[in-house]
């Protein structure tokens, strides 16, 4: 079983995953494994780096690039050894739809068909039995926010792009919406552990 939480900066995406995680943990006798895009494996460490310390800015094309490379690698050695693994639940923070978002749609970096042939390549085109968009009106800013590094309207329509995921044919599996306006958490965490066991 593999789980996906994806959607824009700032909106709470990880500490709802950590809080169902530990839910999870407590009152089920699943293995649940947890990691993460960019940077969930020690390669990975390293193109995170290169992608996020603002030291150097790649290039739109090398950006992608990079992004792929670290798919590839948390495939190899995170996602395909646990997907082998029974009674093992996998819940990634960031997948495949960040890079559909922030590179294909937003940056329009290569056309998505394109797109979907390297991803079938890295992953042998796994895709999540769930996605769960954790989104919000109001995002809190973090430090060295991307999002308002890029100037205006990007994360209007780095949203908007996340909200109309599911419209592309390539999204054959559920998207589960959680807004997070208000902070209550419980209310979520519930909310996600019910969808979670309405697959297992
Ligand atoms: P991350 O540090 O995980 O931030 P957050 O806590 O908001 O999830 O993600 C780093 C940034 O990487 C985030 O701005 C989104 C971006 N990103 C892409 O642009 N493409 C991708 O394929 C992935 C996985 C992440």
């Amino acid at each position: 079983m593999f789980i996906v939480f994806d959607g824009p900066d700032g909106a709470g995406k990880t500490g709802i995953l950590d809080s169902v995680v530990r839910k999870l943990r407590e009152n089920t006798d699943y293995n649940i494994v947890t990691s993460f895009e960019p940077g969930g494996t020690d390669t990975g460490q390293e193109i995170r780096k290169t992608l996020l310390s603002g030291k150097t800015i790649p290039a739109p094309m090398t950006e992608l690039m990079l992004y792929i490379a670290d798919r590839a690698d948390h495939y190899e050695k995170v996602l395909k050894p646990n997907l082998e693994k029974e009674n093992t639940i996998i819940i990634s923070d960031r997948y495949w739809e960040s890079s559909i978002v922030y590179q294909i749609l937003e940056r329009k970096v290569m056309d998505l068909k394109s797109f979907y042939e390297i991803h079938k390549l890295i992953t042998n085109n796994l895709k999540p039995e769930m996605m769960f968009l954790i989104t919000s009106d109001k995002p809190h800013k973090l430090k060295g926010d991307r999002l308002d590094s890029e100037g205006n309207g990007f994360r209007d329509r780095i949203v908007n792009y996340y909200d109309k995921l599911d419209e592309l044919e390539l999204i054959d599996y559920e998207i589960i919406r959680i807004q997070t306006n208000q902070k209550e958490w419980e209310q979520y965490q519930k909310q996600i552990i019910e969808h979670i066991y309405r697959i297992l």
